[in-house]
């Protein structure tokens, strides 16, 4: 995908009443309101915690840097907003918490979480790149945003394939920017994003009755789908017959709403 690689999460939890999405008296007021914003002491993040404290909202600032964060708190405090700041790499697991920690210490809750975080140490061919910085990319730009939602969000809803899923999206991306780079070379690169499909991988779902019914109400087929209707999709995408299909994904559900 070229679109920006910044999950900007902004999340208006649910501390006191579940209202998210309700606009208060005055549209634009967040007066009361608490908002963390992740690495907000330069750039995107600085300007997102400025404008929610012109808007009333107490916001807690932080980076890696104790100067940058004193330097960010002494600005947004000339602008008489209501700030407070910390050092936090959203990579650490005990910044993590202690931001969070110190948020709740100061104001007793947490409304708007802006998960700005992220990072990107690597240009070039995709096909340069290394384990290396797969790793951080994945680890400060998606996992880090996940473990701060889940520091400030208290909920559980069952039954979610959550990270499976986020792993799987990533690779939609992945197929658009390898498609282009490896065109050059006469190479395609397609993905084929299968719905419930009759494997061992998936048992739990299709040898709970309970389950498959609910699942069967949102396919057109009223069906989980077979091995070899998945490979016959595979085998085409890789013979001549598709010589001129390259950067897509083909979904494959038996006509299973696609969340993708
Ligand atoms: N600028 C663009 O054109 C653009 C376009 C699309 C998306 N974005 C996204 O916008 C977001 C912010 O980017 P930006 O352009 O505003 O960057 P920026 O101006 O370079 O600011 C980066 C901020 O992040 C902090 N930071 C860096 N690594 C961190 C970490 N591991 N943990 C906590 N804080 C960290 C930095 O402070 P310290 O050095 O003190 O940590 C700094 O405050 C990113 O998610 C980026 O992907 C930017």
């Amino acid at each position: 995908m070229r679109c920006s690689g910044m999950f900007r999460s902004v999340l208006r939890c649910l501390r006191i009443n579940p209202v998210a999405g309700h606009r208060s008296m005055s549209q634009s007021s967040l007066t009361g309101k608490v908002a963390i914003v992740t690495a907000s002491t330069d750039g995107i993040g600085l300007a997102a915690a400025q404008a929610l404290g012109k808007k009333g909202a107490h916001v807690v600032v932080s980076s890696r840097r104790q100067a940058n964060v004193d330097r960010a708190v002494a600005l947004l405090q000339s602008q008489s907003i209501q700030v407070t700041g910390t050092t936090c790499n959203v990579g650490k697991a005990e910044d993590r918490e202690k931001l969070v920690a110190l948020t709740l210490q100061k104001y007793g809750g947490v409304d708007i979480l802006v998960s700005n975080a992220a990072v990107n140490p690597f240009f070039g061919n995709t096909m340069d790149s290394t384990e290396e910085v797969w790793d951080k990319i994945l680890s400060i730009n998606v996992k880090a945003s996940f473990l701060m939602t889940k520091l400030v969000v208290r909920t559980n809803k069952p039954g979610a394939l959550g990270p499976y899923s986020v792993s799987k999206t990533a690779l939609l991306g992945l197929t658009r920017v390898l498609a282009p780079e490896l065109a050059p070379s006469n190479i395609r690169v397609n993905c084929v994003a299968p719905g419930i499909i009759k494997t061992r991988f998936s048992s739990a779902l299709w040898q709970n009755e309970d389950i498959m019914d609910e699942f069967k109400k949102q396919i057109s087929m009223r069906r989980v789908g077979e091995p070899d209707e998945i490979g016959g999709v595979v085998a085409f995408l890789c013979s001549d017959e598709a010589s001129y299909i390259t950067g897509e994904t083909i979904t494959v559900t038996g006509g299973m709403s696609c969340r993708l």
